[in-house]
């Protein structure tokens, strides 16, 4: 399956969704959906579901971006309860507690109303100290949750583990799935619902509420932004969400050496772990372990965080065997840790944007969706004032800050010199920048040392790319925008590709 990236995860691996033609021409509907992830989906299914007739439209194919790259865990917000009552107070971290059980619910409801043998199960999370510490984080994790009336079990250490984790906080009823079966699922569902989905057809604009894609246009009476990050949304959001991004490997351990969990440390970043053992035609479970986040495109020959995360599962499972699986993708940070969910805030039409997902898109992306369709239904929703994409960031405003100075510090690029100064300096297989006079030229050499050329301009604002060498991709360090290397978009903000270039 073609993806938004080289590596390969367990997900697309192992699950194959339906490819689906590109738009041809013009189309009517009452509501057109951008992006074909779990937000996307879910949203499209929801609306179809209400009887609204439904177009979405997909850059690549479903499942192509950051859903076939997840580790897929239902679980409470990785920013923590006491971040989120301390800034926007006990009553808002409620409602996010709210929305997280009932998108969880949702997720099973759909799943036994679709009949998707997607491997939802429920089951405990945990949530431990880092290496570096972390114990007293699990107890004001503690105290909060027990003022908001959250079901959490303090323990002395995860039960059933031969590593001995430290204080831990049980949250109970949370859920993993095969988030690519799941989106499988669901594309039947919208399709049997009369929705119709187009692969390969990348929008390019939306005015008002006609999205403009390169194959046609869709006038429709509503706008779902689904692309993980808006593409429509040229400036304002992207100061609100922050690009990182996260490692995963996957190990092999013999069949039923370890019970399914989930378990996330205190860690900034931090290591998450699953396990996928409901896989009847495998000898093998496959232990699934996350981290090592850093800035996108902050970082040119990451493979070494692959090779850290391994070796720390080494020292805690002794049941891991050899690695089957290193992938890597993009998560959207917002800067006060609530995910960006509604109407778009530069738009007076019904437009409506899903973003800022955090390491919780699965709970986040499907409340979008349901938020959304309340909005477009017309009815009210609790969460809209939450997770109002217009809120100030100043909710978390040393996050807000930090992220700020980090953008503008990237656009010191251009006063450097390039990377090598020739391109026989490439290796094959590889990309570097090269100063050409004024210009900053992205540069791939191919294995068989065909030479490519791009403008290092990120056509959304501006700022340099850099090579990522474990994914094979040029990838923007301000807003995390990423291109394959003829230059096309794999993520966005930008809507357009690197420009060519040439030696002068
Ligand atoms: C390594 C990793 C681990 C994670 N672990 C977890 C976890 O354990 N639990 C959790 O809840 N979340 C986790 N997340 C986050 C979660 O995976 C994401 O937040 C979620 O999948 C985002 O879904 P989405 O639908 O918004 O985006 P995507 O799945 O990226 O879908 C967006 C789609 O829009 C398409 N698109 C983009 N631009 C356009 C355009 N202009 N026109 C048409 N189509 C377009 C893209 O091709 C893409 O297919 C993790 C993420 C990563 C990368
Ligand atoms: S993503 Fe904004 S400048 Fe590149």
């Amino acid at each position: 399956m073609r993806t938004n990236a080289a590596t390969v995860s367990l997900w697309t691996d192992t699950a194959q969704v339906p490819v689906h033609p590109p738009l041809e021409g013009d189309t009517t509907a009452d509501v057109c959906v951008v992006g074909g992830g779990i937000a996307g989906l879910t949203a499209a299914y929801l609306l179809a579901r209400e009887g609204r007739s439904v177009v979405l439209v997909e850059a690549l194919q479903v499942g192509a971006g950051e859903t076939g790259r997840t580790t897929a865990h239902f679980f409470p917000p990785d920013e923590r309860y006491f971040e989120i009552a301390r800034r926007f107070g006990d009553a808002k971290a409620r409602l996010l507690r709210d929305s997280y059980e009932r998108a969880t619910d949702l997720v099973e409801s759909i799943v036994q109303a679709e009949s998707i043998q997607c491997d939802f199960l429920r089951l405990d999370g945990y949530l431990v100290p880092a290496e570096s510490g972390g114990a007293d984080v699990v107890d004001r994790e503690h105290a909060c949750v027990q003022k908001l009336g959250i079901a959490a079990t303090r323990l002395l250490r995860v039960p059933g583990l031969e590593w001995d984790t430290g204080p831990a906080l049980c949250f109970h009823r949370q859920a993993q799935f095969h988030p690519v079966k799941y989106l499988a699922g669901l594309t039947r569902a919208v399709k049997r619902l009369g929705g119709r989905i187009h692969g390969d057809t990348r929008a390019r604009d939306v005015k008002g509420t006609d999205v403009v894609t390169e194959k046609g246009t869709v006038h429709a009476q509503a706008v779902v932004v689904a692309t993980n990050t808006p593409f429509n949304n040229r400036f304002v959001m992207h100061t609100k969400v922050a690009p990182y991004h996260s490692y995963v490997v996957g190990l092999k351990v013999p069949r039923g050496a370890l019970k399914p969990f989930l378990l996330w440390d205190t860690g900034d970043p931090y290591y998450y772990v699953r396990l996928d053992a409901q896989q009847e035609e495998r000898a093998y479970d496959i232990l699934v372990v996350g981290g090592q986040d850093h800035k996108t495109g902050q970082e040119g020959a990451p493979q070494h965080r692959w090779d850290e995360i391994e070796a720390w599962t080494r020292r805690r499972f002794p049941q891991a065997q050899e690695v089957a699986y290193r992938w890597s993708g993009e998560v959207m940070e917002p800067s006060d840790g609530v995910a960006y969910l509604g109407r778009n805030p530069t738009d007076r039409a019904n437009v409506y944007v899903i973003t800022g997902d955090s390491g919780n898109g699965m709970t986040h992306c499907t409340a979008g969706a349901m938020l959304i369709t309340d909005l477009i239904m017309g009815r009210a929703n609790p969460w809209v004032s939450l997770y109002d994409p217009g809120r100030s960031p100043l909710h978390g405003l040393t996050d807000f800050a930090m992220e700020q100075a980090n953008v503008l510090a990237q656009y010191t690029d251009w006063l450097q010199g390039g990377e090598v100064s020739a391109p026989d300096r490439i290796p094959p297989g590889e990309g570097a920048l090269i100063r050409d006079g004024l210009k900053l030229m992205a540069v791939h050499r191919a294995e068989d040392g065909k030479l490519t050329f791009l403008s290092a301009a990120c056509p959304h604002m501006g700022c340099a790319v850099h090579w990522n060498s474990a994914e094979k991709s040029w990838d923007c360090p301000c807003h995390g925008s990423r291109f394959d290397i003829a230059g096309q978009v794999l993520h966005g903000p930008s809507n357009a590709p690197l420009a060519p270039a040439g030696p002068t």
